[in-house]
């Protein structure tokens, strides 16, 4: 019997459904709520509030649990590869060999960008932040692609996935470039999807790019642990610019922008810069946690806490085994592992991090990955960015077919009831 929930205002009883998902996670559905009551719900950051019915990605904050389509992250991050990951999350299925070539072979036929839009790039100041370069350049897209704004068809949508997906990593690669004074490139389509990446990032001219393949392992892991985690603060941007039909560009553009942030993605550039700031006052943990625990103080720890997550972050605890065996790898020593890992100890023994559920998430490890591998910190955030896409356009695809409505909360009013106009003399 499917279950209801009244609820009573001003001695008047209501009654909604209630939706139970196929984890038994139960909504109340108050579609009909403000028509029947004339009354709204009041949820400051969504909190408490289901935007959508999604198939795509499943948390469980209190376990700890991560599944992309039904699968484990833990067996994705292992067994899988970022691009058939990829394809897991937009079409639902992990693919077949032949599926999977012919998606890569598409990606790679859209793997060029306009010559123009080198000159877009060009505008920008070499000391431009890369995330704002890359939501720039991502929106400028639509003007060279613009039959990817009206995608009434799946058909449609596949030829706006596979442009995003193939030009994505070249933006990502040159926004880097820019900055480092390198010459623009292109992939090679010999190598694979996240080889291309890596190689248009980091090759040199004049010099022969050599796949080194545990390097190219641990950014193929990472990208997979960032590929989606449902309804966060840039998916749900990307769903809303989405819902108004702006096209898929225009929506990616937003949630790079929302991304950005140091309280969502930015928080892997503030993490090492939080790291760092320690190390050079002298390793003193002590000092920033007490930082991090005065009202008084806006230090946080970043890297800590989630909103979903009230236990490990699934993802944190790969990425941390994954740092110590890159790490290993490359031969790289980087004191800061060691007082990430201290912090890590010293908040899961204080009550204040203890009774708040703040643990590690994401973020709080993977930045010294990314700093192994040479990347420069102002562009890990565009790597979260590049690991986030296909989560993105999963969403996005998922709210296209679904036909859903356009994203339009209401508010509670506050301000000044009705006054009557003063001419300025009167005032
Ligand atoms: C990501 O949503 C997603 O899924 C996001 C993400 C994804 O994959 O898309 O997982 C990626 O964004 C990870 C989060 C990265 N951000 C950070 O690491 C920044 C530091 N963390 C915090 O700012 C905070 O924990 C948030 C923003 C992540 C979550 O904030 P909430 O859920 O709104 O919690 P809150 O701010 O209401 O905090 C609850 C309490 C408060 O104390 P009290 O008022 O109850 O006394 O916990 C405290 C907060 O002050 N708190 C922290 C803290 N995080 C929360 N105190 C110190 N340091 C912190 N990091």
């Amino acid at each position: 019997m499917s279950k209801v929930a009244t609820l009573e205002i001003d001695g008047k009883r209501y009654e909604f459904p209630v939706v139970e998902g196929t984890e038994n996670e139960l909504g109340i559905n108050i579609k009909s709520l403000r028509g029947e009551s004339g009354v709204i719900t009041l949820d400051p950051g969504y909190k408490n509030t289901g935007s959508c019915e999604s198939g795509i990605t499943f948390l469980d904050g209190e376990k700890g649990i991560l599944r992309y389509r039904g699968y484990a992250i833990e067996d994705l991050a292992e067994k899988a590869d970022f691009l058939e990951v990829a394809y897991l999350l937009i079409f639902g299925d992990l693919p077949s060999k032949e599926q999977l070539e012919k998606f890569y072979d598409d990606i790679k036929e859209q793997s060029t960008v306009d010559e123009e839009m080198k000159k877009i790039l060009d505008g920008f100041p070499k000391a431009a932040h890369p995330m704002g370069v890359l939501s720039s350049l991502t929106s400028a897209l639509v003007a060279f692609n613009p039959s990817c704004v009206d995608v009434s068809s799946e058909q449609d949508m596949y030829n706006a996935i596979v442009k995003i997906l193939g030009k994505f990593p070249v933006l990502a690669a040159w926004t880097l470039r820019k900055k480092t004074s390198l010459p623009l490139n292109y992939g090679d389509d010999s190598l694979g999807y996240v080889e291309n990446l890596h190689k248009m990032m980091f090759e040199k001219p004049g010099k022969k790019y050599e796949v080194n393949q545990s390097v190219i392992d641990a950014l193929d892991k990472l990208l997979i642990l960032h590929a989606d985690h449902e309804q966060n603060c840039s998916t749900s941007t990307v769903r809303m610019v989405g819902s108004s039909h702006a096209g898929l560009f225009a929506s990616i553009s937003a949630g790079i922008s929302a991304l950005w942030g140091p309280l969502h993605g930015g928080a892997n550039q503030a993490v090492i810069e939080m790291l760092e700031k320690i190390k050079e006052d002298g390793g003193d943990t002590k000092k920033f946690m007490a930082k991090a625990k005065d009202k008084d103080d806006p230090f946080r720890l970043m890297g800590f806490g989630h909103r979903v997550y009230k236990n490990f972050d699934p993802r944190a605890k790969i990425i941390k085994k994954s740092a110590d065996e890159v790490l290993g790898q490359l031969g790289v020593e980087d004191p800061i592992l060691d007082i990430a890992k201290g912090l890590e100890k010293e908040a899961l023994e204080d009550p204040y991090f203890v009774d708040r559920k703040l643990y590690p998430n994401v973020d709080f490890y993977s930045g010294i990955i990314y700093r192994a591998l040479g990347i420069p910190v102002e562009m890990f955030t565009v790597m979260f960015a590049l690991g986030r896409l296909p989560g993105w356009i999963a969403q996005w695809r998922e709210m296209r077919l679904n036909k859903e409505p356009i994203g339009r909360p209401r508010q509670i009013y506050t301000g000044h009831t009705h006054r009557e106009f003063q001419p300025v003399d009167k005032r």
